[in-house]
C-alpha cells in the first residue's frame, strides 16, 4: 500500500500502545518514526543529572533553559541519543518516568521539543506519537489518531515492557505512576493532553497489532482513497 506524503499524529495517555503502533506503521509505510516522549524524557535525564530538578520537583527553569541551548537529542540506531551517548535505557527508568511530567509542563521545554519535532517532520512522511502532536506540534497533520485503552491493560503493558528490559517493577508502582502522569499531563496549562477535534479514536484495549493495522488501512483508504 502506498500512501501520500502525510504526517500521522498519534496522541493519547501513557502506555496506550502509541509507540508500538507508530513503529509498526513506520515500518509498513517506510515512514520516519519520532517518539516525542523520548525527547521529554531526555530533557528530564539532563535535569536530573545536573541537579536542575529537586526531590520536591522544584525546577531551576533559568538554568534548564540555558542548558537546552546546547542540548543535542536525536534518534539513532539504538534509540535516543544525547550527543554521542545512547540514553535509551536511562530514559525508560521509573526514576525518569517519575520526573518527566513536571519537566514536560515547563513552557520553555515544550517550545524546545516542539521546534525539534517540527524540524524532524518538515519533509512529512513521519509518524509521531505524543500528547499534543495533533493539537499543537502539527495541527495540520493529515491523519490524527487518539489512542485509549483501559487502565489495567495499560499498567500491565508498561510493567511487561519494563520487565522485558530487565527493570524490576511492581504493578502497583506502575499504576500509581500512570495515574499521576495522566493527571499532570491532562491538567497542565501549556498544551495539555487533549483529543484534537479531527482525531479518530482508537481504543485498542483488546485489539492485536494486526487488528489495529487493518483498522488503520481501512481508515487510510477511506480518507485518501489509496
Ligand atoms: O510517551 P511517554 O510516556 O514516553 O512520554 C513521557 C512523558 O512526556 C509523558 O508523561 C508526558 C510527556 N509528553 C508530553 O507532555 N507531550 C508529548 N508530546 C509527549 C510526551
Amino acid at each position: 500500500m502506498h500512501i501520500p506524503d502525510i504526517i500521522i499524529a498519534i496522541d493519547g495517555c501513557s502506555s496506550t500502545g502509541k509507540s508500538s503502533f507508530a513503529k509498526i506503521i513506520a515500518k509498513e509505510f517506510s515512514f520516519l518514526y519520532l517518539d516525542s516522549g523520548a525527547l521529554y524524557r531526555g530533557v528530564t535525564l539532563l535535569s536530573m543529572e545536573n541537579g536542575l530538578i529537586g526531590d520536591d520537583n522544584t525546577i531551576n527553569v533559568p538554568a534548564l533553559t540555558e542548558a537546552l541551548k546546547s542540548l543535542d537529542l536525536h534518534f539513532g540506531e539504538k534509540g535516543t541519543y544525547m550527543g554521542e551517548r545512547c540514553i535509551e535505557e536511562d530514559i525508560r527508568s521509573l526514576a525518569v518516568a517519575g520526573k518527566v511530567s513536571p519537566i514536560a509542563a515547563v513552557p520553555q521545554v515544550r517550545d524546545w521539543v516542539d521546534n525539534r519535532l517540527r524540524e524532524f517532520g518538515r519533509n512529512r512522511r513521519v509518524v509521531m506519537d505524543g500528547r499534543d502532536i495533533g493539537t499543537t506540534v502539527f495541527p495540520d497533520a493529515e491523519l490524527k489518531i487518539f489512542m485509549t485503552a483501559n487502565h489495567q491493560v495499560r499498567a500491565q503493558r508498561r510493567a511487561d515492557e519494563m520487565r522485558a528490559k530487565g527493570i524490576d517493577v511492581n504493578l502497583e508502582d506502575v499504576m500509581r505512576n500512570l495515574q499521576e502522569r495522566d493527571h499532570i499531563d491532562s491538567s497542565r496549562e501549556t498544551s495539555p493532553l487533549t483529543q484534537a477535534k479531527d482525531a479518530v479514536v482508537l481504543d485498542n484495549s483488546y485489539m492485536t497489532m494486526e487488528q489495529q493495522m487493518d483498522w488503520l488501512k481501512r481508515l487510510i483508504v477511506e480518507k485518501f482513497g489509496c
